[in-house]
C-alpha cells in the first residue's frame, strides 16, 4: 500500500548533492500527491544551479521507480530565478569546461590561513589521486606563486592561458602575470574581468577539483566568482577566537546568500605544541567547532600552529608535500579526504 510515509521513506535515501543530509530533512519536498499508483511531487530548491536540479530530479525518479507499487512518477523542480520575472544575477553563470567541481576557500577575515589551507588541501587532494587546479582570486595580494614555489609565466595557446603546474597542481594567479612586486591598483570591473578570464579562458584541462583561494572579505572577487561560475561548495576557514569568528560569520552569510553549499568549517591555528610537548591554545580552542554546531555546518577539522606550515608557505613546498607523515600534514590530508568523500 502506497502511503505518504512510505514514499517519504524512499525519498529520505536521496542525499542533497554535496551534503550528507537528505532532501526530506532539508525540507525540499513539497506537495506530495498520491493517486493510486501515481506519485507527483514538487521539489522546491533554493539554488538556481540547473545541474543540481537535473541531478535531483533524476535521482528521485530512479529511487521511486524502484518501488513496485509506483506506476508513474512526476517530479517538478522549482528554483529561484527560473520563475522570477526580474533579471537573474546568476543567469550568466557558465561551468568551466572539463572541471567537475569548483570549491572556494574563504573567510570573512584576513590572515587566518585561507591560502595556507588552499595550497595544502590542493596538494593533499592531488596525493589522494584527484586531478586538481588552484586558482588564486586574490588580485591585490596573491600568495599562491610563493606558497607553491613557482613564478612561471603562463603561455598562450589557441587564445587560452596555459596554467603552470607545481607539485602536480595546475595554477593560475595574477602573480604570474604582473612584474615582480608591482602593486595591482585596479577597480571592481577589472577584477571581475580578470576573474572571469581566469575561470573561462584558462586551459584547465580535465580536473576533479578546482580550488579557489579567495581574498579576505566579501567584495568584488567573491561576487565576480559567484556570478561567473556555479560554485559546488565553500570551505570556511577561521581561527578559534571570537574576534575572528565574528567576521567569519559574514563569510558564512555570503555563501548562504548566494546559495553556495558550505562544505564545512576548518579551525586553523587551533593549538601549538611547545618543545616540551605541552599543548598551548594561543587563540583559545573549540570556537570553530562551536560555530559549526551553531550553524548546523560540518566541522572539517583543526589545524595546529606549526613552524613547518609557515616555512612550507614561505619556501614554496607545502607541508603536505615536504613532510606528508607529520602531524600538521596529516591534519590537512584528513580534511581533504573528508571533502573528497562528499562528492
Ligand atoms: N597553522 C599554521 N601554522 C603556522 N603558520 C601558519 C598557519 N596557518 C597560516 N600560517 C601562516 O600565517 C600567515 C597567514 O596565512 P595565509 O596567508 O594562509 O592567510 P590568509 O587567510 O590567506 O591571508 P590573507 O587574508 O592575507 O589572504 C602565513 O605566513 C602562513 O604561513
Ligand atoms: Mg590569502
Amino acid at each position: 500500500m502506497l502511503t505518504q510515509e512510505s514514499v517519504l521513506q524512499s525519498l529520505k535515501t536521496v542525499k542533497y548533492p554535496g551534503f550528507s543530509r537528505d532532501i526530506v530533512s532539508f525540507g525540499l519536498v513539497k506537495q506530495l500527491d498520491i493517486q493510486g499508483g501515481h506519485v507527483s511531487l514538487v521539489l522546491q530548491l533554493t539554488t538556481p544551479n540547473a545541474e543540481v536540479a537535473q541531478q535531483l530530479q533524476k535521482t528521485v525518479e530512479q529511487v521511486l521507480k524502484f518501488d513496485v507499487a509506483i506506476q508513474s512518477v512526476k517530479v517538478e523542480v522549482r528554483q529561484p530565478g527560473a520563475t522570477n520575472a526580474g533579471p537573474n544575477p546568476w543567469g550568466n553563470q557558465t561551468r568551466v569546461t572539463g572541471v567537475k567541481r569548483v570549491i572556494a576557500i574563504a573567510s570573512g577575515k584576513g590572515g587566518v590561513g585561507k591560502s595556507t589551507c588552499a595550497v595544502n588541501l590542493a596538494c593533499a587532494l592531488q596525493q589522494l589521486g584527484s586531478r586538481v587546479g588552484l586558482l588564486d582570486c586574490d588580485i591585490y595580494g596573491p600568495s599562491i606563486p610563493l606558497m607553491m614555489g613557482t613564478h612561471e609565466r603562463p603561455t598562450v595557446e589557441n587564445d587560452l592561458l596555459m596554467p603552470p603546474a607545481s607539485h602536480g597542481v595546475k595554477l593560475m594567479s595574477i602573480g604570474f602575470l604582473v612584474e615582480g612586486d608591482a602593486p595591482v591598483i585596479w577597480r571592481g570591473p577589472m577584477i571581475q574581468k580578470t576573474i572571469q578570464q581566469f575561470l573561462l579562458q584558462v586551459n584547465w584541462g580535465e580536473l576533479d577539483f578546482l580550488l579557489v583561494d579567495l581574498p579576505p572579505g566579501t567584495g568584488d572577487a567573491q561576487l565576480s566568482l559567484c556570478q561567473t561560475v556555479p560554485l559546488d561548495g565553500g570551505v570556511v576557514v577561521t581561527t578559534p577566537q571570537e574576534a575572528s569568528l565574528g567576521v567569519v560569520r559574514k563569510g558564512i552569510g555570503m555563501f548562504e546568500k548566494v546559495n553556495v553549499p558550505i562544505l564545512g568549517l576548518v579551525e586553523n591555528m587551533s593549538y601549538f605544541t611547545a618543545p616540551g610537548g605541552e599543548r598551548v591554545e594561543i587563540f583559545g580552542h573549540g570556537g570553530g567547532q562551536a560555530e559549526a554546531e551553531r550553524k548546523h555546518l560540518p566541522f572539517l577539522g583543526e589545524i595546529p600552529l606549526f613552524t613547518e606550515i609557515r616555512k612550507g608557505g614561505d619556501e614554496g613546498v607545502p607541508v603536505v608535500v615536504s613532510a606528508p607523515d607529520s602531524a600538521p600534514a596529516q591534519a590537512f590530508i584528513k580534511i581533504a579526504a573528508a571533502l573528497k568523500a562528499r562528492f
